[in-house]
């Protein structure tokens, strides 16, 4: 019985067994057995189609651990760690990429150190796989991942495209749905049918500008906190991988409106000195509620749910629009650094509304649906790096740079290891499904 007591620590049996009564107990081995001589002549005739891949590549059909299983995740929080020397190439350049936006080629635009190329995350307790393209679209072929949210989302994408693009070359599809190529953009890889989508939804809910001298970086805007963006809420049921985040443009002044009316505002008192401050936290909190109820409640989505953790910039010598920059060459040590103010206020409502949501979807719905949100908690990583940003080396077509980027991520850099660890976050979600297959493989002389 081998089948069972390797599934058992995913806590999914528990519940599937205790739906077992002592009669069907009974009859249980002989329908194993049945399903076993069915499913043995049918498993090995459908590897027969497979095609033969190079031998490195085997890793997803041989060499099966407990790790496969989901067994071992348990013990390391792949989160926690430091990020150690590792003088090997990255996964790409800006040479064999042509996909890098200027805003974060940083080695186009002449940064003079590639030092902060040369580092790899390092768990405390185990280590994180290194990304793997061939196995990453054997997991994903035919399905869609999005990501919403504002222009770091879409900085990971784009770490994503080219690590991906080293296997396979992808297709502009944007164009096929819409034409606002800057907002939003699609991506079809036709060799595996893989979708990457951005959405933009700076906010997740719905916004609007709301200053009467229009739009700036430090204009008031309006945020509607119980209603989603509409731009991502209509498109998205048919994605498979949705990963979500928000970060810097909660820093603006805002208006919040619940139940369309005026709840409050932040850092507004000099547009309307009468309304009652409210904290951008809340409205950040809100926001991600909002978000995860949506996607909780979509009628027919069937997709998991990730949310990537807030981002932190790191300017430093001056505030980000006088003079602030991030000219370090080197990451921050575990000593040097800790989760603190704003950066661990943002974190923590984001996180305790995602805990809300999955303990709400996992008690509601069942076992089949467990899982559906997950954590890429990418926030400790990122905050011990600042030496990964653009700085002055990021390039945008649209407008002249009057201050630095230490908001968004060089590409390649360290951004890549957030597809590091949405690789091994998926791993097991996928796994899952073949585990049962591939232990009949194990069997297998
Ligand atoms: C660097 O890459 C080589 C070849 O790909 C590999 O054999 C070696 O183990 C890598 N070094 C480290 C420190 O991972
Ligand atoms: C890549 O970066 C180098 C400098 O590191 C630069 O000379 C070259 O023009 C860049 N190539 C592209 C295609 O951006
Ligand atoms: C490609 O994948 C999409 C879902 O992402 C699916 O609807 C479509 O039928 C697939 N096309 C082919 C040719 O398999
Ligand atoms: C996108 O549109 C082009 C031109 O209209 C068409 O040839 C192509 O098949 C479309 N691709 C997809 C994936 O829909
Ligand atoms: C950028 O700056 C240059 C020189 O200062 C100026 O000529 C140009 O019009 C500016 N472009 C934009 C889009 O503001």
């Amino acid at each position: 019985m081998k089948i069972k007591t390797q599934h058992s620590s995913t806590g999914i049996d528990q519940l599937y067994r205790s739906k077992i009564t002592p009669q069907r107990k009974m009859i249980t081995p002989t329908l194993v057995l049945l399903l076993i001589m069915l499913v043995i002549p049918l498993y090995l005739f459908i590897d027969s189609l497979v095609p033969l891949r190079p031998p490195s590549k085997l890793g997803l059909y041989s060499g099966l651990t407990r790790r496969d299983f989901g067994v071992e995740k348990q013990h390391c929080d792949v989160f926690r760690g430091m990020w150690v020397p590792y003088p090997n190439a990255t996964y790409y350049t800006n040479e064999s990429c042509p996909l890098i936006i200027d805003q974060q080629n940083c080695l186009k635009f002449g940064r003079p150190d590639t030092d902060f190329l040369k580092w790899r995350w390092k768990p405390d307790k185990c280590e994180l796989p290194r990304f793997d393209a061939i196995e990453f679209f054997e997991m994903v072929k035919g399905k869609s991942i999005a990501f919403v949210g504002d222009s770091v989302g879409r900085n990971q994408m784009q770490s994503l495209l080219c690590l991906l693009a080293t296997v396979s070359d992808p297709v502009d599809i944007t164009l096929n749905y819409t034409s606002d190529i800057t907002n939003f953009r699609r991506w079809l890889f036709p060799e595996y049918n893989l979708t990457l989508a951005s959405f933009w939804a700076p906010f997740l809910v719905k916004a609007a500008d709301s200053d009467s001298k229009g739009h700036t970086y430090t204009s008031i805007m309006s945020l509607y906190l119980d209603e989603p963006e509409e731009t991502w809420a209509r498109d998205i049921v048919d994605f498979d991988y949705v990963i979500v985040s928000a970060g810097q443009w909660f820093y603006r002044p805002m208006m919040f409106y619940e139940k369309g009316r005026l709840a409050g505002c932040a850092s507004c008192g000099q547009w309307h000195p009468n309304v009652m401050e409210m904290s951008r936290f809340y409205g950040y909190r809100m926001a991600f509620r909002t978000t995860f109820r949506t996607l909780v409640d979509l009628k027919g989505y069937k997709g998991v749910t990730f949310l990537r953790t807030f981002s932190p910039a790191h300017y430093e010598n001056g505030p980000w629009n006088d003079g602030g920059n991030c000219i370090r060459t080197r990451p921050f040590g575990k000593e040097e650094v800790n989760l603190e103010g704003y950066d661990m206020e943002f974190y923590k409502a984001q996180v305790e509304e995602f805990r809300a949501a999955s303990s709400d979807i996992n008690s509601k719905i069942s076992w089949r649906r467990q899982n559906k949100f997950k954590l890429l908690d990418t926030t400790r990583a990122s905050l011990m790096r600042p030496d990964a940003h653009p700085n002055i080396y990021g390039h945008s077509p649209h407008r002249n740079a009057t201050f630095n980027d230490c908001v968004h991520w060089c590409v390649p850099g360290a951004i890549d290891t957030w597809n590091e660890f949405l690789f091994h976050l998926m791993k097991p979600l996928e796994n899952r499904k073949l585990s049962f297959w591939k232990q009949l493989r194990g069997w297998s002389p």
